[in-house]
Formats: structure tokens, sequence, C-alpha cells
């Protein structure tokens, strides 16, 4: 089991910084008011992977998933793509701010990887 304690507070606003978490990227985001309000109302019907953005998050401010690919495993850009969340470069899968697929060839939303998430003083820890 690896640890790790990040300090949400660091995380500007609209930022994501990627972080490593048993020896893979693990992307965590501050989300804007505007991308919470744009990624709670997608209609499940649009998605090829359905998941509500509520069934992703701890907290809506942020969204914590792994960063790789459900493709073929490369990681993804944050902030590029089509829906304004994350674009991978090797074949063009674009995700959304929640981390879903959106389009592209990935069958799968990135994974969330954390079941019950500690919030503790603005930290996450695991
Ligand atoms: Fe990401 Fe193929 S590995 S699109």
């Amino acid at each position: 089991m690896s640890k790790i304690e990040v300090k949400l507070g660091e995380i500007p606003e609209g930022k994501n910084m990627t972080f490593k978490w048993r020896g893979k990227p693990l992307f965590i985001r501050h989300r804007t008011e505007k991308e919470i309000a744009t990624e709670e109302a997608v209609d499940m019907a649009m998605l090829r992977d359905p998941q509500h953005d509520k069934d992703r998050v701890a907290n809506p401010k942020w969204i914590i998933v792994i960063g790789v690919c459900t493709h073929l495993g490369c990681v993804p850009i944050a902030n590029a793509g089509d829906y304004g969340g994350y674009y991978c470069p090797c074949h063009g899968s674009h995700y959304d701010a929640s981390g879903r697929i959106r389009k592209g060839p990935a069958p799968l939303n990135l994974e969330v990887p954390f079941g019950p998430l500690a919030f503790m003083a603005g930290k996450l820890v695991h």
C-alpha cells in the first residue's frame, strides 16, 4: 500500500495536478462551478460508459482519477480535448471534466481509484 497526502488548497481552481500513486499518474483537478454544473447535467444517454458525475466524486470540487487512458494506456493531457477535460494524444480519446470517455477509441471512463476518500482539513489522505 502506498500512501498519499495532498494539500488540496494548493491546487488552483480550474487546474489539474498530477501526482504519483502506486506507480501510476494520479490526476487531481480542482473544478470550477461551471465545470461541476456542466458535468452534473450530462445526459446519461450520451455516455459510452454511463456514470453520473455524483458517483465519481466525494466532493464535486475535486475529480480524482488515474491518469491512464483506458484504450492502450497512454497518459492523457489535462485541460484539453473537445470536452474540456482530458485528451489522449495517442489515438485521440476525449474525456470530459469528470474523466468520462466522450469520443475516440477508449472504451471506459478514467478510473476513479479510491473508494471512501478522506478529506481532512483540506487534505486528501489515503
Ligand atoms: Fe489513449 Fe489510445 S491509448 S487513445
